[in-house]
C-alpha cells in the first residue's frame, strides 16, 4: 500500500499548498504518507488521514480540514475520497487494485522486494551451538530467527554471509578430552553420536565436585590443545565431527546451510594483534591478574578480555572475529542473533571495538530473544529436562504422519510432505511471535489446522496449488483481463499490497513474525474470498479475475513462507 500512501500523501500536500498556503509539498509528502493509517474498520475506508495532525498548523479544526481537502482532491487510485469527522477516508478504487495485481504479475517471486540491500553486505552469525553438547529448544531462536533474517536480508538485495560461529574452544574442550581419555569409549561414541558425549561431560562434573583436581586437569588438557598436541587436536576434531552429525539432522529438515562455519578456535591465533590494539590505546586494565576492559563510564561492568593465565576468554574471540569478518568481507552491517541473556555481552565487546578505534562498531547489530518453554503434554526428553530440537521435530513429524494417513492416505511423498508441515509447525509457531518475548510452546496448538498456525498457512497454499493445478487442466488462460465484483476480491488484493512493507519492517525490525503474521491476514483474506465466491464455477470475467487472484495469493505465500524457512508443499 505504499504506494497509495504516497498517492493520497501527495493529494493531502497540494491541498494544503493550495488552500491554506501552507508547506512545502515536495517536503510534506513523506510527512504525510507516515501519518497515514490503516482504518480498524475497512467499511471506512482503505487508508485514514487523522486531519487533527494539522489543526495547529492549519489554524483550523480537525473536521473543517478534512472537509476542505476531501472537497478538493481525487485520484483515479481512489474510488472515494470522504471527510468523516476529522479523517478523510480513502477508498482504493478498482483501477487500483488491477495495478496491485499486475505488480504481483510482472514481479513474481521478486515482489516484495525493495532492492535497499542492492550493492550491500551484511554477516549473519546465527546457531552457533557449543560442540559436544546437544542442540535444544533453546537454540530454535537463534535458529530460525537467524536464519529467517539472512534470507529477508537476501530478499532485499543484501548479499549475506551465514556464519555459524561454533563454540569450540575453551576449557570445556579439555573438560570432554579428559572425560573421554578416563572413562570414554570410542565404539559407544561413534554408536550413540553426541548423546554419549553429553554423558561423559555430565560425568567429568560429578567427578569433579568430588575431586576438584580434574579442573586442573582440564585446564591442562585445554592447554595442550591450544599447543597443537596431535592427540588433543585429533579428539577434539572427533567431536566436532560427531556434533555436527546430530547437528546436520536439524539444519537438513530446516533447509539450512551455512556460507562459513569459522567457529571460536578459527580465531585462537587472530587476537593478539587486537589484544595489542588495546593495549596501545592504553585500554586494558590488570584486575587481580586478568586484564580487563574498565567499560563503569558507560554503566557496563568491565569486559574480560585475559585470565590471570594469561588465557583468552569469550569477547576476546568476539572481538578478534569481527576484526577478521570486517577485513574479510568488509560488511556494512554484522548481525549477531542470540538470547537476550547474552545482551550486556555484546553490549561490552561492541564498545570495546569501538574504543579501540574501529569506527565501524556501529554496524554490530545484537539481535535479542526471550526464553522458550515447554508447556501442554510432556515432551520426550533425554538428558534430564532439557528437550532436544531432534526429539521435538520427531514428535511434530510422527504426529502430522498420523493426521495425514487419516485426512489423505493416497497423498504421495507423505514423508517429506510430513516432515515439511511437522518442522514448520513449530517454526511458524516460534516466528509468530515477537521475538523479544518469552513464550511457552505446545505442540498441540502449533499442529492446528485452524488458527494462526503453520499447518493452516500451508493447506492454504496448497489450496490455491490445487486450484490453478485445475486450472491448467482445464486450459483456461487467466493472464491479464476480468473483472472484480466483490469486496472480498478487493480485501485480497489490497492485503497483497501490504506485503513490500511487512518485508522492509520485518528487516528494519530484525523481526521475521512481521511476516508470520503478515501469512496469517493472506490466508484469512484469501480463506474468506474462496468460501465466498466461487471460482471454478464462475464465468467470464470474473473467473479470470478470481484466478488471477488465487495465482497472485500463490506466488506470495510461497514467498512470504520462504522467508520464514518453511517449505510449501503442493499437496498436503
Ligand atoms: N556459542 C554461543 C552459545 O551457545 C553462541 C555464540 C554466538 N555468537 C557469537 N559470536 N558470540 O551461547
Amino acid at each position: 500500500m505504499q504506494k497509495l500512501k504516497q498517492t493520497a500523501a501527495f493529494l493531502i500536500a497540494y491541498a494544503v499548498k493550495e488552500i491554506w498556503d501552507f508547506g512545502d509539498p515536495c517536503v510534506d509528502v513523506w510527512k504525510y504518507k507516515e501519518m497515514l493509517e490503516y482504518p480498524p474498520d475497512e467499511n471506512m475506508g482503505h487508508l485514514a488521514f487523522p486531519c487533527f495532525k494539522l489543526s495547529r498548523d492549519l489554524r483550523n479544526a480537525p473536521p473543517k480540514i478534512a472537509a476542505a481537502i476531501a472537497e478538493k482532491i481525487s485520484d483515479d487510485a481512489f474510488e472515494s475520497i470522504a471527510a468523516v469527522g476529522g479523517y478523510l477516508n480513502f477508498k482504493v478504487s478498482a483501477n487500483a487494485l488491477e495495478n496491485i495485481l499486475s505488480e504481483v504479475e510482472v514481479k513474481g517471486d521478486k515482489y516484495g522486494s525493495s532492492g535497499q540491500g542492492e550493492g550491500k553486505t551484511v554477516v549473519l552469525d546465527y546457531s552457533s551451538p557449543n560442540i559436544s553438547k546437544p542442540f535444544h529448544i533453546g537454540h530454535l531462536g537463534t535458529t530460525v530467527i537467524g536464519h529467517s533474517l539472512k534470507l529477508l536480508h537476501e530478499f532485499e538485495g543484501y548479499k549475506c554471509i551465514g556464519v555459524n560461529h561454533l563454540g569450540d574452544w575453551g576449557t570445556q574442550n579439555g573438560k570432554q578430552i579428559v572425560a573421554f581419555k578416563r572413562w570414554g569409549d570410542r565404539e559407544k561414541v561413534e554408536r550413540e553420536g553426541i548423546d554419549a558425549l553429553v554423558e561423559l561431560y555430565v560425568k567429568f562434573h560429578e567427578e569433579a565436585e568430588k575431586d576438584p583436581s580434574l579442573n586442573d586437569e582440564a585446564r591442562a588438557e585445554f592447554k595442550k590443545l591450544e599447543d597443537h598436541d596431535p592427540e588433543n587436536i585429533a579428539l577434539w576434531k572427533w567431536f566436532i565431527d560427531v556434533s555436527f552429525k546430530e547437528y546436520s539432522v536439524t539444519y537438513n529438515q530446516l533447509g539450512i546451510t551455512f556460507d562459513s562455519y569459522n567457529g571460536e578456535s578459527f580465531y585462537s591465533d587472530k587476537m593478539a594483534p587486537q589484544i595489542e590494539v588495546m593495549r596501545e590505546k592504553g585500554l586494558l586494565k590488570l584486575d587481580d591478574g586478568a586484564s580487563i576492559v574498565d567499560l563503569e563510564e558507560y554503566g557496563m561492568p568491565p569486559c574480560l578480555i585475559l585470565k590471570r593465565d594469561g588465557t583468552t576468554l569469550y569477547p576476546t574471540r568476539d572481538i578478534a572475529a569481527a576484526v577478521y569478518r570486517k577485513n574479510t568481507y568488509n560488511f556494512d552491517k554484522c548481525i549477531y542473533v542470540t538470547s537476550s541473556g547474552q545482551s550486556l555481552h555484546f553490549a561490552q565487546w561492541f564498545k570495546v571495538v569501538g574504543l579501540m578505534g574501529y569506527d565501524w562498531n556501529e554496524d554490530l547489530v545484537h539481535v535479542p530473544y526471550g526464553t522458550v518453554s515447554i508447556g501442554g503434554a510432556k515432551l520426550a526428553t533425554r538428558t534430564g529436562n532439557v528437550v532436544l530440537l531432534k526429539d521435538l521435530f520427531r514428535q511434530s513429524i510422527e504426529k502430522v504422519h498420523e493426521v495425514m494417513r487419516e485426512k489423505n492416505p493416497d497423498l504421495e511423498n507423505a514423508d517429506d510432505v510430513a516432515e515439511a508441515v511437522g518442522v514448520g509447525a513449530i517454526v511458524f509457531n516460534y516466528l509468530f511471535n515477537n521475538r523479544i518475548k518469552d513464550m511457552s510452546f505446545t505442540l498441540e496448538s502449533a499442529l492446528s489446522f485452524e488458527g494462526s498456525t503453520g499447518p493452516y498457512a500451508q493447506y492454504t497454499f496448497a489450496r490455491t496449488c490445487s486450484i490453478l493445478e485445475k486450472a491448467k487442466s482445464e486450459g483456461i488462460s487467466f493472464t491479464g483481463g476480468g473483472k472484480i465484483t466483490s469486496a472480498e476480491e478487493g480485501d485480497v488484493i489490497r492485503c497483497l499490497a501490504k506485503f513490500p512493507e511487512r518485508v522492509a519492517a520485518a528487516v528494519s525490525e530484525y523481526e521475521p513474525s512481521n511476516i508470520t503474521r503478515y501469512i496469517i491476514d493472506l490466508c484469512t483474506a484469501f480463506n474468506r474470498f474462496y468460501h465466498n465466491c466461487p471460482i471454478m464455477t464462475a464465468e467470464g470475467e470474473e473467473k479470470v479475475m478470481r484466478l488471477r487472484i488465487t495465482a497472485a495469493v500463490n506466488t506470495v505465500l510461497k514467498s512470504a513462507l520462504h522467508l520464514i524457512c518453511m517449505r510449501t508443499p503442493e499437496k498436503i
